[in-house]
């Protein structure tokens, strides 16, 4: 069994920002969540390195562009393993195998006749990259996505892909995989977007105006349109056309913003279907964040969370347990470093950690360093152990995007049962007597497995404090493929060291 999981490749025009961070954490995320399961994963992530925005933003630096795109890259790879994101292939557009297989694509579809040559007059958004109708542009002329960015008016010759004759086949596809593209608010507008005839695609600029690209196999004084060259790295990646790439590609799930669904929803397809290949399983579809109050983040507003100030802050997981927790399925979400610092201080610190160091800390003090030794069980003990294993259950099933949150969730209400439990069953009054010190025992074991079990599975969300905690009880190795089972922690191993998981962070000083 095999998945193979892609994200958007990000323009490098800046450093890498919370929406970046998001797409690529939860990909890393559904990647665990299927090792778990026993898949064999392929993970992409990467950078978009062509392209006249990005070309713009090496002139603004006064940098070549090769030693700019080497710069960027750095970045963007260093703050991807910050950030845990485990994947198995950073793709650069700018790499020579990669540049060869677009320009063949070209070649295979100018070949067909799919190509054409004309004048044209349009609305160009740099922010997009991409030509604009004007039914597209907003009253006052404006790209909705890239208020900022003016709207440059072009008039050039150019290279047209024929994407008409593709539609209604697409629409089909649409129609008979409900699953090509969800959720279904995002499959619906995509079927909207395919409803009227389709103008020719743009495939190219003139080196007149961008250089930074892959040049046209059939004319080089045109590069390739930095979309076209773009959508291609899903297959590059898998080292198409030469290499073994059938397998993972028939399993090849894409996951983006909305901002890029007609790309990735009707671009790509029909540069597909051009081609003469199949197309990709699933494209799973993502809101946005927003600042607080749901406006658009924007440097000048100031509501810009930086991923970085966020690690720094409350590291990563803090990050990650946010980004994966709070993002609603077909809306936009708020994000804000206050908003991450409270959901870390509440659940993280106060409902997991805190309860995680306290039972921990109890059982070593007092049972001589170790796991102490489960007597008989009450209905009180089973309880609480059915509903946390079926909490972690939801881990050791398969998840698709949207599924996140309500999976977290599920675990963030055992974290709950299991502190009423605890406050119910005071062990801490127990331990006082000899007659309830075996009581005590029990207690102690059944809140120390439940936590391993809960730990077990929020290695898939937050690794690094999962796998800490973990250590901190010096639990077994869990089994690959995973689920959630009970009694997995030995009564009377001896307790790893025990430290605080999740810190509390204060309010910076104002
Ligand atoms: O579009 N909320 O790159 P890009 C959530 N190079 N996710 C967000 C977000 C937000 N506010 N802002 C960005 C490009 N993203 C092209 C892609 S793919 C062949 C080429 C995420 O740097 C989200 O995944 O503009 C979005 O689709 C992507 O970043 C756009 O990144
Ligand atoms: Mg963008």
């Amino acid at each position: 069994m095999k998945s193979y999981i892609t994200t958007p490749i990000y323009y490098v025009n800046g450093s890498p920002h919370i929406g970046h961070a998001y797409t690529s954490i939860v990909a890393d995320i559904m990647k665990r969540n299927r090792r778990a399961l026993g898949y064999d994963m392929m993970l992409s992530t990467g950078v978009d390195e062509h392209g006249q925005k990005n070309q713009e933003a090496a002139a603004a630096l006064g940098m070549e562009a090769i030693a700019y795109l080497d710069m960027r890259c750095k970045e963007f790879r260093e703050v991807f393993d910050l950030f845990d994101v485990d994947y198995d292939y950073f793709v650069r557009t700018s790499r020579d195998a990669h540049k060869a297989a677009v320009a063949s694509m070209e070649q295979t579809i100018f070949d067909k006749d799919l190509i054409v040559k004309k004048e044209y007059t349009g609305k160009y958004c740099k922010g997009c990259e991409e030509f604009k109708r004007d039914s597209d542009l907003t009253e006052d002329g404006d790209c909705g996505l890239h208020p900022t960015m003016k709207i440059e008016e072009s008039k050039e010759i150019n290279y047209f892909l024929k994407m008409e004759p593709f539609r209604e086949k697409l629409l089909q596809h649409i129609e008979d995989h409900p699953d090509f593209v969800q959720p279904n608010a995002f499959r619906n507008e995509l079927k909207k977007m395919l409803a009227e005839p389709l103008e020719d695609l743009c495939i190219s600029r003139p080196k007149s105006r961008v250089t930074l690209g892959v040049e046209l196999p059939f004319d080089p004084d045109f590069v390739t349109y930095v979309w076209f060259d773009a959508l291609a790295n899903y297959l590059t990646t898998i080292n198409w056309p030469e290499g073994d790439y059938s397998a993972w590609w028939a399993e090849c799930e894409h996951l983006i913003g909305k901002d890029i669904l007609k790309p990735h929803g009707v671009y790509w397809p029909i540069m597909l279907m051009a081609a003469g290949l199949p197309l990709p399983k699933k494209l799973s579809v993502h809101s946005h964040w927003t600042g607080e109050g749901g406006i658009k983040m924007s440097k000048s507003i100031g509501n810009v969370v930086d991923p970085n100030e966020v690690m720094d802050l409350m590291g990563v997981d803090a990050l990650r347990w946010y980004l994966a927790r709070h993002m609603r399925a077909e809306s936009d979400s708020q994000i804000s470093v206050e908003l991450i610092r409270q959901t870390y201080n509440s659940e993280l610190g106060n409902k997991i950690g805190n309860l995680l160091s306290r039972v921990a800390k109890f059982s070593n003090k007092n049972f001589d360093g170790k796991v102490p030794v489960a007597g008989a069980l009450t209905g009180e003990d089973e309880a609480l152990r059915k509903l946390v294993l079926e909490a972690a259950a939801g881990f050791g099933e398969w998840i698709d995007m949207p599924d996140i949150p309500a999976r977290i969730q599920a675990i963030v209400a055992a974290a709950d049962a299991m502190n009423e439990y605890i406050d119910q069953q005071a062990p801490w009054s127990l331990f006082k007597n000899e007659d309830t010190r075996e009581r005590c025992a029990t207690v102690l074991y059944v809140t120390l497995d439940c936590q391993r079990v809960l730990f077990e599975a929020l290695r898939q969300v937050i690794p690094g404090s999962a796998e800490k905690a973990l250590a901190m009880l010096n639990a077994p190795a869990p089994a690959s493929p995973w689920k959630a089972e009970l009694d997995k922690l030995p009564g009377g191993n001896p307790l790893g060291e025990i430290d605080s998981l999740f810190p509390r962070v204060n309010a910076p000083e104002a």
